[in-house]
């Protein structure tokens, strides 16, 4: 299959055609704030099975339907609780997923069988017009191949899904880099499945109290039934094996500095990048921009792919605000291979 690579700033009819494609039951290659998806109209059982065989995705693993204008939300969903109403009001369009009972119009490839389904409403301008452009909702998981890091670059999908899917639309570099934070609304209590740019802080100020149902400990086998099933699979993860150190950033940078081969690889905040000459090396920001090292994280994982290094040590964020996603994302690319400093 051939991929066509439509980029809007030199073809204006990209969008459309994006849009054409995805109408026709092709699945597309989208950026959205958080990370780049790989698109399908939602209601069309077919083109969803398409995203699944692209990516080598275990057919139990549900997938989100992005939306853009909120009315196409009664189509999915089948009661709105009251906290969804107040959760959209006060972060969408933007990271934030919500898991809701689902309606029968919500084909069962999407939800993996289960009666619930994962709606956001993206912030990324080009994201918004393909959704318009297709007239549907669209299924999209991220654009990498299962188990790989998640793309934030059109480079990054192509490099995965070249000859896999119909297109990828180039929208650069996104903005957030973490995938978007998903809350299940369906039981008692309000759930954070995974940490993402909305925070556990953010989500707290508007329901109050908001149970954390995240693995981030330790790796779950593969029989285990988890609300998100997506948590129990092995994620992010480059070819190298990854040590996540916590603690102090002087203190984590002094244990790599004591442990790392010379043929390692380091992932460090950029204040201690001199301290590695030695070493391949790739940097997170520095250690006050929280943003950057959600921004970087994806991007330098993949980068160690074309490195010598077998192992790579990673200095970890502190775990609040969005740094409890970034640490989340570097702990599952380790396979919860964690050293406490
Ligand atoms: O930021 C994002 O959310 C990106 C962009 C493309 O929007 N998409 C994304 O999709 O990260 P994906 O499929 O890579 O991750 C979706 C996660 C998985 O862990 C999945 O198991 C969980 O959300 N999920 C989806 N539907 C669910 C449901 N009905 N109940 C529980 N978890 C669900
Ligand atoms: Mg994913």
């Amino acid at each position: 299959m051939n991929t066509d690579y439509l980029d809007p700033v030199t073809n204006p009819e990209s969008i459309a055609q994006a849009g054409k494609l995805l109408r026709e039951g092709e699945v597309v290659g989208i950026p959205t704030e958080t990370v780049y998806g790989l698109a399908a109209n939602a209601l069309d059982p077919e083109a969803v099975r398409k995203i699944f065989h692209a990516k080598g995705r275990p057919s139990d693993n549900p997938l989100i339907v992005h939306i853009a204008e909120f009315d196409q939300i009664y189509d999915l969903v089948s009661y709105l609780p009251d906290d969804a109403w107040q959760l959209a009001a006060a972060f969408w369009p933007g990271p934030l997923t919500m898991i809701l009972p689902k309606t029968d119009r919500v084909p069962e490839v999407v939800s993996a069988g289960l009666d619930t389904v994962g709606v956001r409403m993206p912030s990324h301008d080009l994201a918004q017009k393909i959704i318009l452009a297709a007239g549907v909702p669209l299924a999209a998981p991220s654009a990498n191949i299962s188990g790989k890091p998640s793309p934030t670059s059109a480079q990054h999908v192509l490099s995965d899904m070249k000859g896999k899917i119909s297109a990828v639309v180039d929208g650069g570099y996104c903005e957030v880099g973490v995938e978007s934070t998903v809350i299940s609304l369906v039981g008692e209590r309000p759930r954070l499945l995974r940490p993402g740019a909305i925070s556990l802080e953010m989500l707290q100020d508007v329901l109050g109290v908001v149970e954390v149902d995240c693995a981030v400990h330790q790796q779950i086998d593969e029989q285990t039934t988890v609300s998100a099933p997506g948590m129990k699979y092995r994620h992010y993860a480059p070819e190298a094996e990854v040590i996540v150190v916590a603690g102090t950033p002087e203190e984590t940078a002094a244990y790599i500095q004591r442990h790392a081969e010379p043929d390692a690889g380091i992932l460090c905040f950029d204040e201690y990048a001199a301290q590695f000459i030695q070493q391949d090396l790739h940097t997170l920001g520095a250690v006050s921009n929280e943003n950057a090292h959600a921004q970087q994280l994806f991007d330098a994982l993949r980068l160690f792919d074309s490195s010598q290094a077998t192992t790579i040590y990673a200095q970890c964020p502190p775990e609040k605000g969005i740094g409890r996603a970034v640490a989340n994302r570097l702990k599952k690319a380790a396979g919860f291979h964690v050293v406490e400093v």
